[in-house]
């Protein structure tokens, strides 16, 4: 493994800014992770925790409402946001891809297969119409669909869900790119589907030395898939680390809630356990912590200061003040004195 991550995104904040100014919401916050060649980061957090918005900001393809506010992003030691939106077009599909949770939101049905497979040869590698196409039918191929060269002239509505998700992967990969983002990528899937899909991206990955940025709402998903994870709550990554090490001792109540009871890497359950309670406006947060008024772990200070991202471990940081050294000692006296 090199030294130096592939990705690297410092401090990096994204709001959206309602018309007026009157609303802002801190959809990602303060986020700092980092991502080496050929690594697997998975991302997980509740619906509303700012993972798309995190996505969308690698790529800078955010809605208009959003402003990337501040931090850096380092991409093979450029910084994504000093680039013109002509350059960022270069880097989109040709260095980083993505794939979105909805195949049939990525695939135009007025266009045959073959025309949108290769579409990024044409327009990053300048290939002809015919060395596309040609290149299209491999591509099907390697995504394991059956008879690529009958398929290639067929149009989206003529394949199964599994079949345009392994569309959506092979115009993903057609350029060779670094990293691929897949946002929640099976999640219209069935499961054996979901299971060949999964495979079939580890053995891309494998074979074109890919990153990748996995975002789920499945445990067994980040067990298989990932080798490093970071939780998000309210737009902050509230613990990131080696997955085995987090699946084992997690550090952050959160992750301890999300996990359940202590999971074993062979876990296979399909979703996160239920929390109690409402995860928070990202227009309005409470002061101090923001899983404060769900936490089991809460202290008086939790209330009021916001806890730093602190490192625990070799790779491992937490935002929490439990985590800081020192405080967790002193909220055991003062829980003790209180019982
Ligand atoms: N286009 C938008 N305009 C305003 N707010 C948005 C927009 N998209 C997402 N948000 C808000 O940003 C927050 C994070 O959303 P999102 O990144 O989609 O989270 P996730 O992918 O984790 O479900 C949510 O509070 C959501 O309501
Ligand atoms: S800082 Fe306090 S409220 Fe927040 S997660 Fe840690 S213990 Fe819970
Ligand atoms: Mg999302």
């Amino acid at each position: 493994m090199s030294s130096q991550p592939l990705l690297s995104l410092e401090n990096l904040s994204t709001h959206y800014v309602s018309q007026q100014g009157a609303r802002v919401v801190r959809a990602v916050d303060d986020v700092t992770l980092s991502l080496h060649a050929g690594g697997t980061l998975g991302i997980v957090g509740e619906s509303g925790s700012g993972k798309s918005t995190l996505a969308l900001s690698i790529l800078r393809l955010l809605p208009p409402a959003a402003r990337i506010v501040g931090g850096r992003m380092i991409f093979e030691g450029e910084n994504l946001l000093d680039k013109s939106d002509t350059e960022m077009r270069r880097v989109r599909g040709k260095r980083i891809a993505m794939i979105l949770q909805d195949p049939m939101a990525s695939l135009n049905p007025l266009f045959s297969i073959g025309n949108q497979v290769g579409e990024p040869i044409r327009v990053h590698e300048g290939a002809s119409r015919a060395s596309a196409w040609e290149r299209a039918v491999a591509l099907l191929k390697s995504v394991r669909i059956a008879s690529p060269e009958t398929r290639v002239s067929q149009f989206p509505h003529e394949m199964s869900g599994g079949m345009r998700q392994r569309i959506v992967g092979a115009i993903g990969i057609s350029c060779e790119p670094r990293l691929l983002i897949a946002d929640e990528p099976t999640t219209s899937l069935d499961l054996t589907i979901q299971a060949q899909y999964l495979n079939l991206l580890r053995d891309l990955q494998r074979e074109h030395g890919l990153a990748l940025i996995f975002i789920t709402h499945n445990l067994g998903i980040v067990a298989k898939m990932c080798d490093q994870l970071a939780v998000m709550y309210a737009g902050q990554v509230v613990e990131q680390g080696p997955v085995s090490r987090i699946f084992s001792a997690p550090a952050h109540p959160y992750t301890r809630a999300l996990l359940g009871s202590i999971p074993r890497m062979t876990d296979n359950r399909q979703h996160l356990t239920a929390i109690e309670g409402q995860p928070p406006d990202l227009s309005s947060l409470p002061p101090g912590c923001a899983f404060a008024p769900r936490c089991p772990m809460a202290i008086a200070r939790c209330r009021v200061e916001a806890p730093p991202e602190v490192a625990i471990d070799e790779g491992r940081t937490a935002r929490c003040w439990l985590a800081v050294p020192g405080v967790e000692a002193t909220a055991a006296t003062m829980r003790s004195n209180v019982a």
